[in-house]
């Protein structure tokens, strides 16, 4: 331990990813096939605060009102050993953690669950990590949690290593760059819950989907469109781009055997109404995406923002339209809270 056993807490936000990580070229060390780039988002946050106590026999895992079994503690003892290894000990730690959204939601709350485990856990075993390292341990929690520690527009480029030391995230633009950018999120009706986790179902996609291998040619180049169209604030072709990329996530993931279809008939009716509107003016003015989960998050300014979030809202299936901007990275919370 490189201090005295001690406790802290820090906050990180979702983030929804332009372009997609799916599929790892090592599983152990979480280390994607291709770059990927996202935006943190506001409003919706995770907190997290650990407390390493000797008297404990085990590591405990509060979320929310509920106490975890099986994966989801797995998956979070399996982290604090990552970070007792890196801070030479073995003290079992508390874990408390909260969501301001619903969990498992498909609003990504594995990518600010780790991203606030890790900050929060490495501050508490007394490791002052940089940017890069923090974002390096985090991945190791879940893959897409390492851009969730920086805010605004964020790549994570997949390096080449066979030891990871290039594959981390890092901030493209604050989350000012673009001020008149929003994200209109559309929450649908019965979303299922995941029954098999993105980690596993990625490598379904690598190992029998026929578009998997174009889908890696592709990705670079609408890297380099995103950012470019992100660097002009050219909105028309920043939502192409950002349909184009959705499109192809989900082609391969339908083409996985077996099939992983993530959405559900109201989420397919967001896209084929934000296409409509595209359509109906002859450019596109806003641009859809998802996750590996049904609710769709549709960009689009401010300027067209009332007009199509109420357009949204009206479909059947589709429960509210929040509106989302680019938000902060992780901070520290500095105290503990009971
Ligand atoms: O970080 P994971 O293991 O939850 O996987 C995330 C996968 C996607 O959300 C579908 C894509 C991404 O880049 O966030």
């Amino acid at each position: 331990m490189t201090g005295r056993p001690s406790e802290a807490g820090y906050e990180a936000a979702p983030n929804i990813a332009l372009v997609k990580y799916w599929g790892v070229r090592d599983e152990d060390l979480g280390l994607p096939y291709n770059s990927s780039l996202s935006v943190t988002l506001n409003h919706l946050r995770t907190r997290t605060w650990v407390k390493f106590d000797p008297k404990l026999t085990e590591d405990k895992f509060v979320l929310g009102r509920t106490e975890p079994t099986g994966g989801p503690l797995r998956a979070v003892v399996e982290f604090l050993d990552e970070v007792r290894a890196l801070a030479r000990f073995e003290t079992h730690a508390l874990v408390r953690s909260e969501n301001n959204f619903q969990t498992a939601s498909g609003l990504a709350s594995s990518a600010s669950g780790f991203a606030a485990l890790a900050g929060a856990a490495s501050l508490a075993a007394g490791l002052r990590l940089s940017p890069t390292a923090l974002s390096r341990l985090a991945r190791l929690g879940s893959g897409s949690a390492c851009r969730s520690l920086f805010g605004g527009f964020v790549e994570w480029r997949a390096g080449t290593r066979a030891d990871g030391r290039d594959c981390y995230a890092r901030p493209l633009f604050p989350p000012r760059h673009w001020p008149g950018l929003v994200d209109l999120v559309a929450i649908v009706k019965d979303a299922p819950e995941k029954t098999v986790r993105s980690s596993v179902a990625m490598q379904l996609t690598v190992a029998t989907s026929p578009e998997y291998a174009r889908r890696l040619k592709e990705v670079p180049v609408r890297i380099r469109a995103i950012k470019r169209a992100l660097a002009a604030r050219d909105a028309a072709a920043l939502f192409d781009r950002t349909m184009e990329e959705c499109d192809s996530f989900r082609l391969v993931c339908e083409t996985t055997t077996p099939k992983l279809d993530y959405l559900v008939p109201a989420s397919r009716r967001v896209l084929t109404e934000v296409r409509a509107a595209n359509d109906e003016r002859g450019t596109p003015i806003a641009g859809y995406t998802h996750d590996a989960g049904a609710h769709v998050h549709v960009f689009t300014t401010t300027t067209e923002m009332v007009r199509l979030r109420r357009r949204l809202a009206s479909l059947p299936g589709v429960e509210k339209v929040l509106v989302v901007s680019p938000g902060p990275g992780g901070h520290d919370l500095r105290r503990w809270v009971h």
